[in-house]
C-alpha cells in the first residue's frame, strides 16, 4: 500500500496569534493618547452590547510583561498586533506622542528578545477621532497623506526590528459595516459614500506601501482581507452568474484593487450605471500600480453561499432610476444575487458557517488569481466559552475548529499555494467590537466580562497547551 506523502510545513513557517490595538490594550486615555472613532462610537447608547467598549479591554498595555511570557510558554513564532494611531499621533497628524511610540518598542523588544516575530498592522480600524471631525476620515483625499505620514513614523521607527507589515485590517469588513450597514462608525449607511471612502484607503494603503519600499527595503507588507469565498447554492446558468457576480462585488473590488491596481469591469459598470461608483481621479491608477503589496493577508472565518435573487442589471437600473424602494436586497451589495444558509455547513453557535475545506479553495482561487504569497493573519472560533469550578476552559470544540483549519492549510501547500504563516485569531481574549466578552476567541481566558472588569486573571485553556504541542512539532501529526 503506497500512502501519500503529506507536505510538512515550511521549517521558517510563521507559527503565531493575533490582536488588535482597540481590542485588548485599554488604558484608552493614557500616556498621552488622543481618542479614536471607537472611544467615540462605543459610548454613544446602543452601539454594543450593554455599553461594553475598549477603555479598559484586557489592559494589555499595563500587563505586557505577563502576556509577552505567555506567548513564550506558547512557543510561538510570530505574533501580529496592531498600532493604534491615536496613541502615536493624538490629533491624527503633527506633534508624534513619544510615550506611545515607547510602548510599542518594548513590545516589539519584548517579542524580539523571546524569539517571537512581531508581525504589525498598522491600522485596525482606531481612527484618530481628530481626523474624522476635521474632514470626514476616509471620505476624504486628505487621509491619503495623513495615513502616509503616521505610517512613516513607524517605518522610521520600527523599520529596522520588524519584517512583517500590514498595512490596512480588513477595509472590506470595516467600511462595510461603517458605511453600507452603519454598524461601525460613522454609522452611515450610503452606496455612494461607501465606494468613495473605500476608494481612499484603497489609495491610502498604496502611498503607504509606496513609502515602505523607500523606507524598509528588506520589509513585507500586505493588506489583510476579510476573505469569505463564495459558493453558487446550485448549478443553473442563472445561480453562476449569481456567484460570479458576487466574487466581483465581495471579493475582487478589494483584492484586484490591492494587487492589480484596478477594478473588476462587470462590477465596476454597473456601479457606474447606478452612479454608485468612486470618483476617480488623474494619477489615481498609477498611484494603485506603484503600492503593490509582497503578500495578501488572509482573515478567513467562513465561506458565502449565494443564490440568484431574479433580477438582472436592467431590471436593477430601472428600479434604481424609477426610485423604487425595497427591491434590492439588504445583503447590500446590488440586487444580483443574495445570500443563503448552505446546508451542506454546520455553524458555530455564532451561525458562522464552518468550512475548512473553503479555506482550502480559497487560498487555491487566490493564488492561481493574483500569484502572490499568502498569510494567514486570522483563523479562529468564537464562542461562549465557559470557566470551570477548578478554573479550566475545556474548549475541545476550538482545538477541533483549529485543526481542521490547520489540516487545510497543509493540503493547500500541497496544492502548491505558498503560505508564510497562520496567525490564530485571537492569542488572549479580546473585545469584541459590538459583543463584548460573550463571544470569545483566545487561546487565553481573561477574566472578566463586559460589565465587571474583575481580576483580568489570565488562564491558559486547553486550546493554549494544543498549539503548544502543535508548535513544537513543526505542524507535524495533527
Ligand atoms: C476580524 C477582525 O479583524 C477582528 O478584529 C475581529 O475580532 C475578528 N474578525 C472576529 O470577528
Amino acid at each position: 500500500m503506497h500512502h501519500r506523502q503529506i507536505k510538512d510545513f515550511p521549517a521558517d513557517f510563521l507559527w503565531g496569534a493575533a490582536s488588535a490595538a482597540y481590542q485588548v490594550e485599554g488604558a484608552w486615555d493614557a500616556d498621552g493618547k488622543g481618542p479614536s472613532v471607537w472611544d467615540t462610537f462605543t459610548k454613544q447608547p446602543g452601539r454594543t452590547f450593554k455599553g461594553s467598549n475598549g477603555d479598559v479591554a484586557v489592559d494589555h498595555y499595563h500587563r505586557l510583561e505577563e502576556d509577552l511570557d505567555l506567548m513564550a510558554q506558547m512557543g510561538l513564532k510570530a505574533y501580529r498586533f496592531s498600532v493604534s494611531w491615536p496613541r502615536v499621533l493624538p490629533a491624527g497628524r503633527g506633534a508624534v506622542n513619544e510615550a506611545g511610540l515607547a510602548f510599542y518598542d518594548r513590545l516589539i523588544d519584548g517579542l524580539l528578545a523571546r524569539g517571537i516575530a512581531p508581525v504589525l498592522t498598522l491600522y485596525h480600524w482606531d481612527l484618530p477621532q481628530a481626523l474624522q471631525d476635521e474632514y470626514g476620515g476616509w471620505e476624504d483625499r486628505r487621509i491619503i497623506a495623513d495615513f502616509a505620514a503616521y505610517c512613516g513614523v513607524l517605518y522610521q521607527r520600527f523599520g529596522h526590528k520588524v519584517q512583517h507589515w500590514v498595512s490596512l485590517n480588513e477595509q472590506n469588513y470595516n467600511l462595510t459595516n461603517a458605511y453600507l450597514l452603519g454598524t461601525h462608525p460613522p454609522a452611515v449607511q450610503d452606496r455612494r459614500r461607501f465606494y468613495q471612502a473605500n476608494h481612499h484607503a484603497f489609495l491610502a494603503n498604496a502611498q503607504a506601501i509606496a513609502l515602505f519600499r523607500q523606507t524598509v527595503p528588506k520589509g513585507l507588507i500586505g493588506p489583510s482581507f476579510a476573505y469569505s469565498p463564495c459558493y453558487p447554492s446550485g448549478s443553473s446558468p442563472e445561480e453562476m452568474l449569481a456567484f460570479e457576480n458576487a466574487e466581483e462585488f465581495t471579493n475582487w473590488w478589494w483584492l484586484d484593487a490591492y494587487c492589480l491596481g484596478r477594478y473588476p469591469q462587470a462590477a465596476l459598470r454597473f456601479l457606474q450605471a447606478n452612479g454608485e461608483a468612486p470618483i476617480i481621479e488623474p494619477g489615481d491608477a498609477e498611484l494603485l500600480a506603484a503600492g503593490k503589496p509582497d503578500f495578501i493577508g488572509v482573515n478567513y472565518y467562513y465561506t458565502t453561499t449565494v443564490t440568484d435573487n431574479g433580477l438582472d442589471g436592467q431590471t436593477l437600473q430601472r428600479i434604481n432610476t424609477t426610485g423604487q424602494k425595497g427591491t434590492t436586497p439588504s445583503s447590500g451589495v446590488p440586487g444580483l444575487y443574495r445570500t443563503t444558509p448552505n446546508p451542506n455547513l454546520a455553524t458555530s453557535n455564532w451561525d458562522w458557517a464552518i468550512d475548512p475545506t473553503g479555506l482550502r479553495t480559497g487560498l487555491r482561487r487566490l493564488t492561481s488569481r493574483y500569484a502572490l504569497p499568502l498569510f494567514i493573519t486570522e483563523n479562529g472560533l468564537g464562542e461562549f466559552d465557559q470557566l470551570t469550578a477548578d478554573e479550566q476552559v475545556h474548549d475541545d470544540y476550538r482545538i477541533d475548529y483549529l485543526r481542521q483549519h490547520l489540516l487545510a492549510c497543509q493540503a493547500a501547500l500541497q496544492d502548491g499555494v505558498e503560505l508564510l504563516g497562520y496567525c490564530a485569531w485571537s492569542f488572549t481574549d479580546i473585545l469584541s467590537w459590538l459583543n463584548g466578552y460573550q463571544k470569545r476567541y483566545g487561546f487565553v481566558y481573561v477574566d472578566r466580562d463586559e460589565v465587571a472588569v474583575r481580576s483580568l486573571r489570565r488562564i491558559p485553556k486547553d486550546s493554549f497547551y494544543w498549539y503548544q504541542g502543535v508548535i513544537a512539532r513543526g505542524g507535524r501529526d495533527l
